[in-house]
């Protein structure tokens, strides 16, 4: 019976250990966990130039300055000869006017969109988006945070 008590203890201080290492990771600034937490586009090399952001690349993916980024680097360029108010195709969410295409693309359903983006029978092969690339990361994330960045 005495092996069992030691058993015991062995493992309720265990128990202590992990629930206050536990608690020390969760505490405001503990730190540790930090890094991990840190969302984002990551990089995944050797994909075709269209997975790739053309600037820097932000921290978040949201509101108009969000999209602004994508319009810029994506959106723009492969849609927006035809999703613009001078392409006539509805709706217009690649016009050069960042306001104008934002409001528009607030509008549009994150599944069909994202679809589009990886298959597009008008823009062709050339401008369908790798699932792993940065752009459809970003375009993935930003359809989660179109309003604002709170
Ligand atoms: C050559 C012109 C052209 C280009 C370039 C183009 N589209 Fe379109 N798009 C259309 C036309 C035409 C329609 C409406 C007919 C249809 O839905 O089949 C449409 C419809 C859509 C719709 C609405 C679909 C629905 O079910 O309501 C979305 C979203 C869309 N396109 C996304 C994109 C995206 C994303 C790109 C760029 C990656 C793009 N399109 C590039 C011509 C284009």
């Amino acid at each position: 019976m005495k092996h069992k008590k030691i058993y015991f203890l062995a493992f309720a201080s265990f128990l202590t250990l992990a629930i206050s290492v536990g608690f020390t990771n969760c505490a405001p600034g503990g730190g540790a966990d930090l890094p991990s937490e840190k969302k984002g586009v990551v990089r995944v090399e050797g994909l075709p130039p269209i997975n790739y952001f053309r600037e820097p690349i932000p921290d978040r993916f949201c509101g108009q300055e969000g999209y602004g980024y994508l319009l810029r680097s994506y959106i723009g360029p492969e849609c927006g000869s035809c999703h613009s108010m001078t392409g006539g195709m509805f709706p217009p969410f690649g016009d050069k006017d960042l306001a104008k295409a934002y409001s528009y693309g607030k509008s549009l359903g994150k599944e069909k969109f994202l679809e589009l983006s990886l298959d597009n029978r008008f823009c062709g092969p050339d401008c369908d988006l790798d699932i792993r690339g940065e752009i459809y990361q970003a375009l993935n994330e930003w359809f989660d945070n179109t309003d604002s960045c709170n």
